[in-house]
């Protein structure tokens, strides 16, 4: 763990700036670059496609196979290393870059060890939790923007698994448990990092959705419950958002590996969806030459052990076409063109901290959920308070964040706790609560003793305890119960003070056997490099929080689909599980019993009450509803703010099939966030697309709107619909 106080955390900040200014005098130092071949292709008013073709006809045939796998991963890839996860040697004759590649989910990775600073952003199931596609947008848009500050012109972010398993350690890098939610808001994060001129991705393709043997496992599903989840997610995501790059994932479908699998790869992402650009393996998720070559992979990482001498083999073998190479070669060269890489390079600049840190907190603010309150505990009022206990995980100095690949180091701090393991970012929530409540007595501690805890929240007006559960990649959660007897405390601290407020900072769902007992909880997250101040606004008020779940919490393991994770009693012990022993597990089956039921759908089907339904998130206003009207392709709604102050609302439509569909009870179509001063109402017009009411047909290989009755839902969560309306197809 890597404790920094905030001002130690700045002058760390700007001391890499100036690192970063001298390695900027040290690029200016280089020799000079080869002559480059200027052509007809440099002309920026032709299609990325035509300009792929005019240069592939200068290209020889090695050079065309630098491009279809990396050099190595990270530091491996020697001098053109930028510090990366990896590295496609460029063509320097024809003009064409490195293409450098940086792991991206919620910030750019591994900056501390080449002195640069990276913004770490709140998790990207808090980014769902906004439910509001302009910051999506505003999100990729930073991390683009950081990336090429750093000279990096390919993004290794976009996690969209869907979360079908709450306890997989991921869930912190992708966007919950709806398709639609996740591959709307997965889109315009696409398009926002795109906007910065730096080629984007969206990964784990497809049904990586556990880290439990997440490179052996082989997920067994229909096809309809393929098209109707996970992929419905990646679907919105490609053909709304144009990633250049797609990552198929480690594990298998339906016995093939997900890296060559030709219906995942070729049948759907290249044909049904039309995807223009190139598909990347993850790291080491490779299997073999031709069968991958020929099911639609087009560029293996982190190495050439496929897709180096053994792809030429191959060719000469007549295994795989020369067509397939060309196609893989004119994927990868139209995206760059596409992305602007080759016209406009990262020049390489010092990343703003402040300018970031700036988003972060914007984004922190309407990712928060609000979910119990009772008794108007919140907002506090300064005013009235003498004293506030802060207790637990370490709030007087930090947040947590999530690791993994996704892991961004603290600010001129190489992360101490080895990969996946617990990195705490300087925000501090004490601070920012003492700045709110100058007149007050604040104080912490540190929540390890249950005695002493209670005894600091008996001595306050308020108590707000702190509960964390740290994820990463590598590894599942056994369990939705919090860790370190973090339920003891909360119990031991509610017993003491009427007045807790617990505040969760989980990757994901989270148990709370303590609910009935505490007066207000708030999810925030992992809430990035301003967390603590985030949440000084929500607890005294100067931010209404708007926040809605995009998961659903159940009330226990109980109530899951998977008692306990497939694979996780084969799993090695934790000292043999360290990233190559993973692998050594034993093949299984990881079989989605649950089929079309995933998240809420699940609950809904079941009858099972959950602890936090999904689009559950309160306001410190209030809001009614009425005049809703239903057609196929549009629903309005009317929504007035019925309290006293200003607020935000996610305002949610949801859908029932008819009988015959064979559905859960209702699914998301549409939503919308729309902020209301006190009193002010406002009708929205929200356009249903049809694909959001059709099943998915296998036999017709097709999307289907049936004839029937089609009941509409509108309200604040999956679970608060007061209106309703039928429309008859
Ligand atoms: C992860 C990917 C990541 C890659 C490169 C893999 O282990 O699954 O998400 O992009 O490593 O670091």
């Amino acid at each position: 763990m890597s404790h920094c106080p905030r001002s130690k955390g700045l002058q760390l900040a700007a001391a890499a700036v100036l690192v970063a200014f001298s390695g900027a005098s040290a690029l200016a130092q280089r020799p000079a670059r080869p002559e480059v071949l200027k052509g007809p292709w440099n002309d920026k008013t032709m299609s990325p496609d035509r300009r792929a073709d005019l240069i592939m006809e200068q290209m020889t045939l090695d050079e065309k196979f630098t491009l279809v796998h990396g050099t190595g991963g990270f530091e491996s890839s020697g001098a053109r290393s930028n510090g990366g996860a990896g590295v496609v040697a460029g063509i320097p004759r024809l003009g064409l870059p490195d293409l450098q590649l940086a792991d991206s989910a919620v910030g750019v990775r591994a900056a501390a060890g080449r002195g640069r600073y990276a913004t770490l952003l709140p998790s990207s199931i808090g980014e769902a939790a906004t439910w509001d596609l302009k910051l999506a947008y505003k999100y990729g848009a930073l991390i683009g923007r950081e990336l090429r500050d750093q000279q990096y012109n390919v993004s290794l972010g976009g996690g969209m698994d869907l979360m079908r398993e709450p306890r997989n350690g991921r869930n912190f890098e992708y966007l919950g448990e709806d398709p639609v939610l996740a591959g709307k808001m997965g889109a315009q994060f696409v398009r926002g990092l795109q906007s910065q001129n730096v080629i984007g991705d969206v990964k784990h393709y497809a049904f990586n959705d556990q880290e439990t043997g997440s490179s052996i496992g082989n997920v067994q599903l229909d096809k309809r419950t393929m098209r109707e989840t996970d992929m419905l997610a990646f679907e919105i995501a490609v053909t709304e958002g144009q990633p250049g790059m797609v990552m198929c994932s480690y594990n298998k479908v339906n016995g093939d590996w997900a890296c060559e699998n030709d219906y995942l790869l070729n049948a759907v992402l290249k044909k049904a969806w039309g995807f223009q650009g190139f598909v990347i393996s993850d790291w080491g998720a490779t299997h073999s030459t031709a069968k991958a070559a020929n099911a639609g992979l087009d560029n293996e990482e982190a190495d050439g052990r496929f897709f180096g001498d053994a792809l030429k083999k191959a060719v000469e073998a007549g295994e795989v076409p020369m067509a397939r190479i060309n196609d893989m070669v004119h994927r990868i060269l139209r995206t760059e063109f596409a992305a602007g890489i080759v016209d406009d390079p990262p020049r390489g600049r010092v990343v703003d901290p402040f300018a970031g840190a700036d988003v972060s907190q914007d984004i922190a603010e309407q990712a928060s959920v609000l979910l119990k309150n009772s008794g108007g505990q919140l907002p506090l009022k300064a005013a009235g308070l003498k004293s506030i206990a802060v207790i637990g995980s370490h709030a007087d100095t930090s947040v947590l964040s999530g690791g993994g690949s996704a892991q961004v180091d603290p600010p001129g701090d190489l992360p101490k706790a080895g990969w996946g393991g617990a990195v705490w970012f300087p925000s501090s929530p004490l601070k920012a609560i003492g700045a709110k409540a100058p007149k007050a007595k604040v104080v912490f501690d540190a929540g390890t003793d249950l005695a002493a805890a209670a005894g600091v929240a008996k001595a306050a007006d308020v108590a707000i305890v702190f509960v964390s559960q740290h994820t990463s990649e590598g590894r599942d959660l056994p369990t939705l119960t919090l860790p370190d007897k973090q339920d003891d405390l909360v119990g031991a601290v509610a017993a003491a003070n009427p007045h807790t407020i617990v505040v969760l900072e989980t990757g994901g769902p989270a148990a709370m056997p303590w609910i009935a007992k505490v007066s207000a909880a708030i999810e925030v997250w992992y809430p990035g490099i301003r967390g603590g101040e985030a949440l000084a606004n929500i607890l005294f008020g100067d931010v209404n929080p708007s926040g809605k779940l995009p998961v659903s919490f159940a009330v226990s393991d109980a109530d899951l689909p998977h008692l306990a994770i497939p694979g996780m009693d084969l799993q090695r012990p934790p000292a043999a599980a360290a990233n190559g022993e993973r692998r050594r597990m034993p093949d299984f089956n990881i079989d989605y019993t649950e089929g079309l039921k995933v998240g809420y759908k699940w609950f809904d089907a079941e009858g099972k009450e959950p602890l936090f339904a999904f689009g559950h998130g309160l306001s410190y206003t209030s809001f009614a509803y009425s005049g809703l009207k239903a057609a196929m392709d549009s629903v309005s709604v009317t929504v007035r703010n019925t309290g006293k102050r200003e607020g935000a609302e996610i305002v949610q439509i949801y859908a029932a099939l008819p009988a015959a569909a064979k559905e859960p009870p209702k699914r998301l179509v549409a939503w919308d966030k729309i902020r209301l001063a006190p009193g002010e109402q406002k009708t929205v017009t929200l356009p249903v697309d049809p694909k959001f009411l059709s099943i998915f047909n296998e036999q017709k290989d097709g999307w289907e709107l049936l004839p029937g009755e089609y009941k509409f839902f509108a309200g604040g969560s999956s679970r608060n619909t007061p209106l309703s309306a039928v429309v008859t197809k």
